[in-house]
């Protein structure tokens, strides 16, 4: 037998309820142990591929299929995926008055999990976690989102991705202006996370934080399609001159 692909994402086509498609034949594959890295143009379809491959139901695949270690999983529902071991941050959009950042991620633990959530041990995770990250034990404590600053969900997000533990992790930092804080929180969570047997797909173009990463593979995306694949000299050479040499003039 030959070494499974962890992902395998192969024509993928997308479409919105409308019928507009969005993705327009998408191949990406990811081993175990590899970062690989999404650049493109606003409007290039990164975050409906980073949706899609989740399982939002707001995308229609219209083609193609994705694997998770084998497995067909492109009609999976997204908390069966998550279960499978694919992540990407819950950003929860609202404040949550009466639910702390413990309860949430404790509710994220056993929704992931078909048996309940050990009390002593999750809390003694969660403190070993707070503490490699150099957060205040006091931050899990307050209540999810209320007066939080753009870091401040940074940081919760980070959270997820160390307390869940994915085979996959799936970041897409719609936010490019993580200050100085957030962008330390996020690569320090990064560098915890990633062992061999995992893999990590960025969505990004802040070179503060790819810097910091051992990235495997930049992926270029442009009207719904990867136009160029290239090692971590993209992101240099991107952040100096732009897309405008990966881009096709073509109109939508
Ligand atoms: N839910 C949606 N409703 C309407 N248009 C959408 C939706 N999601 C994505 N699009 C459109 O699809 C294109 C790609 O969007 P997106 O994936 O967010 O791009 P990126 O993350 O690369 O900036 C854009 O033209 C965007 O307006
Ligand atoms: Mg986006």
């Amino acid at each position: 037998m030959g070494k499974q692909s962890l992902l395998r994402v192969s024509g993928l086509h997308a479409a919105l309820e409308t019928g507009e498609e969005i993705l327009r034949g998408v191949d990406l594959t990811i081993q175990k142990g590899e970062v690989h890295v999404i650049m493109g143009p606003n409007g290039s379809g990164k975050s409906t591929l980073a949706n899609t491959i989740m399982g939002s139901p707001v995308y229609h695949v219209t083609g193609g299929r994705i694997q998770l270690d084998g497995e067909d999983i492109t009609e999976a529902a997204v908390d069966a995926r998550a279960k499978k071991g694919i992540f990407m941050a819950f950003q929860a959009p609202e404040e949550i008055d009466g639910i702390t950042v413990s309860d949430f991620l404790k509710t994220a633990k056993a929704a992931r999990q078909d048996k309940p959530v050990k009390f002593f041990e999750f809390n003694d995770q969660l403190q070993n976690t707070l503490d490699t990250l150099q957060l205040d034990a006091a931050y899990a404590q307050r209540y999810l989102n209320v007066g939080f600053s753009g870091g401040e969900k940074k940081k919760s997000e980070i959270l997820q991705l160390l307390t869940l533990n994915p085979k996959l992790a799936i970041l897409d930092e719609t936010d490019s202006g993580l200050d100085v804080d957030a962008v330390r929180v996020v690569t320090d969570g990064i560098l915890r996370y990633k062992n061999r047997d995992n893999a990590l797909l960025i969505i990004s173009h802040s070179t503060r934080l790819l810097d910091e990463l051992p990235v495997d593979y930049v992926h270029i995306l442009s009207h719904g399609r990867f136009v160029h694949t290239g090692d971590r000299g993209l992101i240099d050479e991107i952040s100096k001159n732009g897309f405008a040499r990966f881009v096709r003039a073509e109109a939508r």
